[in-house]
């Protein structure tokens, strides 16, 4: 068994993943269990491998991103932190060494946008990875999309793909929208932070990053 699958189906993160997104739906948010943890995951192990950094960084940043929001199950409020310390536990059962543990703990306790500050290729490829996972199938209760921008603007997007470009280093986001259930402008509205994390992120990974909706360049 690989170091990522070890971690995937270690007891505490199977649980705590389960805890932590039956938490978020009774809040009223987006899907926050193992399909985003897996999005998640596959696409910051994406970003540093197009990169060319070192498949222990990429192995580091697939494990960040499956347990980033573990710590949902305490509080929305601060899980960044609480996920690090959450996932210390699973990563100790696993022999990873410290500065290993200590480089996923920095990722994951900096991915929220309001507080993150992205350092390290680690944490700067899970910000990419999770900021980019806008897509209806996070939406829980498509009837009442008209009551939420966040649910409305998720369920808008009917096609997501991450792309990086080796030789460039640009990092676009790809959305298809569809503008009769919102409009780019909802998306903004909502997502400029998490645009401008994204942008600082790609900085750290000397690279830049731009989203397309509907094939317009927006960023
Ligand atoms: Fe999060
Ligand atoms: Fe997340």
């Amino acid at each position: 068994m690989t170091r990522k699958e070890f971690v995937k189906n270690h007891e505490l993160t199977e649980k705590f993943l389960e805890a932590a997104d039956r938490h978020m739906a009774e809040l009223g948010y987006t899907e926050h269990g193992k399909r985003h943890a897996t999005v998640v995951s596959e696409n910051a192990e994406k970003v540093l491998r197009e990169l060319g950094y070192p498949e222990n960084y990429q192995e580091l940043a697939w494990i960040s991103g499956y347990l980033h929001d573990i710590g949902n199950l305490i509080s929305r409020e601060t899980h960044g932190s609480t996920s690090a310390i959450l996932a210390k536990d699973i990563l100790d059962d696993l022999n990873f060494n410290e500065e290993e543990i200590a480089i996923v703990m920095q990722a994951i306790g900096n991915h929220e946008e309001e507080t993150g500050d992205p350092t390290h290729p680690v944490s700067a490829a899970l910000i990419i990875g999770d900021k980019s996972d806008v897509h209806r199938s996070r939406v829980r209760n498509p009837d009442e999309i008209k009551f939420d921008i966040h649910d409305r603007v998720n369920y808008a997007v009917i096609e997501s793909d991450l792309k990086v470009e080796k030789s460039t280093r640009d990092i676009s986001l790809i959305l298809k929208i569809d503008e009769e259930i919102s409009s780019p402008f909802e998306y903004f509205e909502i997502f400029l932070s998490r645009m401008l994390i994204c942008r600082r992120s790609a900085n750290v990974l000397k690279g830049r990053f731009h989203i397309f909706i509907n094939d317009v360049r927006m960023l």
